[in-house]
């Protein structure tokens, strides 16, 4: 069943749990994904990259996602990750979107809130909630990583944006880790008791479980996974029988494994259960 980002999110805070967003990008990782979260009972966010939606990809992806919400009896976001800005954000809505997340966390902090409030304006008027970040979460390639977000700043764009949802940069990366990050626990705590909004934690592939249980009872209410779910479905491609031609066959393997990837990641944030 198609509900908003806050519908999602506002149990998973009070009750102490973090919904899992998988990044798809096909017909198999949804069917992974919607499997896992039918087997366990629990919410689960689609989420699409900004790039899919410049590419003109998301078209294809949108009905697969809403075909496979459709069929499901647990509540599911379709969400727009890294929008990119208003193009994309507008293609993700005409697309049936019903969370959006709007990232301009690389320019100063004035032009990130204006560019925030607008999206956040603009997705009102479609009822449909948004996230924005602050404090940039960049990628496990770069030489070195931004500063962690500051908790007046936090409370300062929240309270201009008005956004729903809010990712922070609390020591996570994009991408494979080369060491396994430490994450700066206690700001994740000060920034939630502040603003009152849930947090999200990108970068959620490879970070130690312990991390991720104790960023939850910080008040991260959202957890991203992309990278380790691209390497599920390729270790699913490999375990494939050599010979197998029709793709349908082909790819039996890749559902099933995005499927078990996605089972550890519910269980791992307490979301089993909880639909
Ligand atoms: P990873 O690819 O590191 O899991 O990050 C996913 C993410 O944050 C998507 O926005
Ligand atoms: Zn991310």
């Amino acid at each position: 069943m198609l509900v908003s980002l806050s519908e999602i999110l506002e149990p998973a805070g009070a009750e102490g749990y973090a919904v899992p967003a998988f990044n798809v990008y096909n017909m198999e990782t949804v069917m992974g994904v919607a499997q896992a979260a039918k087997k366990l009972r629990s919410p689960v966010i689609f989420q699409v990259y900004s790039r899919l939606f410049e590419q003109g990809k998301g078209d294809y992806l949108a009905p697969v996602i809403l075909e496979a919400v459709k069929g499901l009896s647990v509540p599911a976001v379709f969400h727009l990750d890294h929008g990119s800005g208003q193009d994309a954000v507008v293609r993700a809505l005409r697309c049936g979107a019903s969370g959006i997340m709007i990232d301009a966390s690389l320019k100063p902090l004035k032009e990130n809130m204006e560019e925030t409030r607008k999206i956040v304006e603009l997705c009102r008027a479609a009822g449909v909630p948004v996230e924005g970040e602050l404090g940039h979460i960049g990628s496990t390639r770069d030489e070195t990583a931004s500063e962690f977000t500051r908790v007046d700043e936090a409370v300062q764009f929240v309270e201009e944006t008005k956004v729903d949802a809010l990712a922070v940069m609390i020591g996570t990366a994009h991408g494979k880790y080369k060491k396994a990050p430490q994450l700066n626990l206690q700001r994740a705590g000060e920034i939630s008791r502040a603003v009152k909004k849930p947090l999200v934690l990108h970068g959620g592939s490879g970070v130690p479980d312990e991390q991720v249980k104790g960023a939850i009872a910080q008040g991260v209410a959202k957890v991203n996974f992309g990278t380790d779910l691209c390497c599920a479905f390729l270790e699913g491609i490999k375990k494939t029988a050599e010979g197998t031609i029709a793709i349908d066959l082909f790819m039996n393997e890749p559902i099933a494994t995005v499927k078990e990837f996605a089972m550890e990641k519910i269980r791992l944030l307490g979301a089993d259960g909880h639909a």
